[in-house]
């Protein structure tokens, strides 16, 4: 008896990091259901679009993908669609009313489940998940693809989801539930079978991430202990994490970045605004000098670190003035690296209903915003060059010959490399900037 043909998945992947993960996550759930991955909607079995509702925009654009894929079903009448993520958790039966071409609609706390669903679909019923079950979906999600396969010497892995914060902007308390930690044992097990497949680099990811409170056998773990035990395993060499809130920038996680080597020297901790009237109408529960006072502890703890942050303009009430001072803050951190977003009121979010400030407004300080942003980011992409940098080498750059990696502060670095040195960190000296990415040559060896 031969094996039945396995069916081709594709899945799509909108927004941040945690649904990178969450994709590997369900294809994996998948391929006991007999799917393998493509890299082609039109070769596809099922195509799963992984959506994020953050920002309008990015709703919109599941909207619009999905008229695209309309004709795919028309033409192979055994084509599944589903929509999972964020949107698929904020307007389920939205989407099933509104695109008769969907077949299957699961949040992002019900994952564990798609082998089921999938089965309806496959009998041709449509089927609906948006629970919040109790059990941890991950304990119940075969491991990310493959018996021991290879994988790349970068990982995500998720720690904590959820936010119990309530900015008043933000969907994610009402898309992604409450904050909930995985258990400490699940992920140090987890980072242990990514390191055996051969990633030498972990970042942890969290709606708010140092909000991480596992429970261990010895009561609940902070993010720092979670670290400080992964630094622990042979073969892991560099430690990431993101994103935080600053009110949870706790002492033994700022100290962390002093003490420990493997955790690398960039940390991504939004603030939003630079005024405190701003601040507060946007319930963060923090001011512009507070959140300074933490950077200048972590920046006495690390000195060389690198951050990053995200910035929100023209949300309901910013007078110029508000701006002026994101601008000041801006100009006090000098961030190495920011993303920046119009206001976009969410449906069901304390702030949705506020009078919103003008779009046009919006635009012009966006504008000026990002200009100052790209500067700063300039100065600190130039500041690297004549530098030697270890640099984590991922995989073949677009250039034959050429290798991009990592630097410890993030940045791209495109050099010339043997394609089997994918995986190791290379002294790399820095000979060019550009504002996204950095030109490296290979140092003498030991140099790193
Ligand atoms: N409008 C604009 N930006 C938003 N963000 C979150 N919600 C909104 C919104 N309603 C931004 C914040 C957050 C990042 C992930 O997205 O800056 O940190
Ligand atoms: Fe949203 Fe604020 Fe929670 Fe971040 S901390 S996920 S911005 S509610």
């Amino acid at each position: 008896m031969t094996a039945p043909k396995p069916k081709k998945l594709f899945i799509k992947t909108y927004g941040c990091q945690m649904n990178v993960y969450d994709s590997e996550r369900m294809s994996g759930a998948l391929e006991a259901a007999g799917y393998e991955p493509t890299d082609s909607p039109d070769a596809a079995d099922m195509i799963l679009l992984n959506t994020c509702h953050i920002r309008e925009k990015a709703a919109e654009k599941v909207y619009s993908e999905l008229g695209r894929l309309k004709p795919l079903k028309a033409a192979n009448p055994d084509l599944r669609i589903g929509v999972t993520g964020c949107v698929a958790q904020a307007e389920g039966e939205e989407i099933m009313r509104r695109q008769p071409a969907v077949d299957l609609v699961v949040g992002p706390q019900a994952y564990h489940r798609l082998p089921d669903l999938e089965a309806k679909v496959r009998a041709g019923q449509r089927a609906l998940d948006t629970e919040f079950p109790q059990e941890d979906k991950f304990d119940h999600l075969p491991p990310a693809r493959g018996p021991k396969a290879r994988r790349a010497p970068t990982a995500f892995l998720t720690v904590q989801e959820g936010c119990d914060k309530f900015c008043a902007f933000c969907v994610v308390p009402y898309t992604r539930g409450a904050e909930a930690s995985r258990p400490p044992a699940r992920i140090l097990a987890e980072a242990r079978d990514l390191v055996e497949r051969g990633v030498v680099e972990i970042t942890l990811l969290g709606q708010n991430v140092n909000a991480y409170h596992g429970p261990g056998e010895d009561g609940d773990w902070t993010l720092a202990r979670l670290i400080r035990e992964l630094a622990g395993i042979d073969g892991l060499q560099r430690i990431r994490f993101t994103t935080s809130h600053p009110n949870d920038m706790g002492e033994d996680l700022i100290a962390a970045h002093g003490q420990i080597a493997k955790l690398m020297p960039y940390l991504h901790l939004p603030v939003q605004s630079g005024s405190d009237r701003i601040l507060k109408a946007m319930n963060r529960k923090h001011t512009a000098a507070g959140y300074l006072a933490i950077l200048d502890r972590i920046r006495a703890a690390r000195p060389d670190i690198a951050l990053s942050g995200d910035f929100i303009v023209g949300f309901p009430g910013e007078t110029e003035e508000d701006f002026q001072a994101t601008l000041e803050l801006c100009e006090k951190v000098r961030y190495a690296q920011a993303y920046s977003f119009k206001y976009s009121a969410r449906p069901g979010t304390p702030a949705a209903g506020r009078e919103e400030v003008p779009e046009e407004v919006k635009s012009e300080r966006l504008h000026r915003l990002q200009a100052l942003l790209s500067r700063h980011q300039a100065e600190f992409q130039q500041a690297m060059v004549g530098r030697t940098l270890p640099v984590l080498l991922e995989k073949p750059g677009r250039m034959p010959g050429q290798m991009v990696g990592r630097s410890p502060f993030l940045q791209a670095v495109h050099m010339q490399a043997d394609p089997a040195l994918a995986g190791r960190i290379v002294a790399a000296r820095i000979t060019a900037a550009e504002p996204n990415s950095l030109a490296g040559a290979l140092a003498d060896a030991g140099a790193a």
